[in-house]
């Protein structure tokens, strides 16, 4: 699998030897943006971007998690993204009714008051499918690789006729919000279905999962789903050995990729 660790969960302190870390054992590197409306906390902005593009020559992974990612989306760009995922129940890009609260826990912040409010409804949303694939199609016009995100509870039967203007299809396994939380299970789900909408209808797409990653329990279980891509915060900068720890993941075989099967599907 790609491995793209989450500068979110590095010391910032000492960003420079975050990002050689990330040189040693890294495909990408993940740039969670977050603006304290769609998800209750703050992360950072284009200059924080700019700083590591400057650092590094590696892909850089940008995860917003912001309202209205279209207005942020040609600063983020000339700072250097070469992904740029917007989610799709993002005020903005989904329809009406979004967003449903987020469950975040975590470290800090408002994450203690987040975790007061209702869990998020089940069942389909009302996602605004020409908006979101204009999202997405805009993302494409300004040079990136066009991202998207779904939050656990967003299935793919909200976004299939989107699929064909995605790039990356980034499958969340915690509410978004916060680094360390558990990984939840019910997403692996939506792994396999991708990668059979993927191969049903000729897209090519990769699939990335963020959150709650590690090499021992979790990562096995998404390669074996069929991710192509991997993010970790917690589970590669919070280890004594952040580089095995990149590498390790980088050696679980993703799915349909496996010596002996049939192809692959991508
Ligand atoms: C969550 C972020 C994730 C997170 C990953 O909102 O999108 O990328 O930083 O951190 P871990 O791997 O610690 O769950
Ligand atoms: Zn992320």
């Amino acid at each position: 699998m790609l491995v793209s660790p989450s500068i979110l969960s590095a010391d910032w302190a000492r960003l420079p030897e975050a990002v050689r870390l990330a040189e040693e054992g890294a495909d990408w590197l993940h740039c969670d943006v977050m603006d304290g409306h769609f998800v209750p906390n703050l992360t950072f902005g284009p200059p924080m971007v700019g700083a590591l593009r400057r650092l590094t020559q590696l892909p850089l992974d940008v995860h917003l998690m912001i309202d209205e990612p279209l207005r942020f989306a040609r600063a983020f760009v000339d700072a250097g993204a070469s992904v740029l995922t917007v989610h799709a129940e993002a005020p903005g890009v989904a329809g009406p009714g979004w967003p449903a609260p987020v469950r975040s826990r975590g470290e800090g912040g408002a994450g203690d008051e987040a975790d007061a409010a209702p869990p998020p409804t089940s069942g389909a949303h009302p996602i605004d499918l020409p908006r979101l694939r204009a999202t997405l199609k805009s993302l494409r016009a300004l040079g990136v690789k066009s991202g998207l995100a779904l939050r656990p509870d967003t299935g793919i039967d909200e976004i299939e006729p989107a699929l064909e203007d995605v790039d990356v299809l980034l499958v969340m396994t915690v509410y978004p919000g916060f680094s360390g939380q558990a990984f939840l299970p019910a997403p692996l789900e939506t792994i396999r279905r991708a990668v059979g909408v993927r191969r049903a209808r000729g897209f090519d797409y990769l699939i990335e999962i963020d959150g709650g990653i590690d090499v021992a329990h979790t990562g096995p279980q998404v390669a074996a789903a069929g991710a192509d891509v991997v993010v970790a915060g917690h589970g590669v900068y919070r280890q004594p050995d952040p580089v095995a720890a990149m590498r390790a993941l980088r050696g679980l075989v993703t799915a349909g990729y496996a010596p002996g099967e049939d192809g692959g599907d991508a």
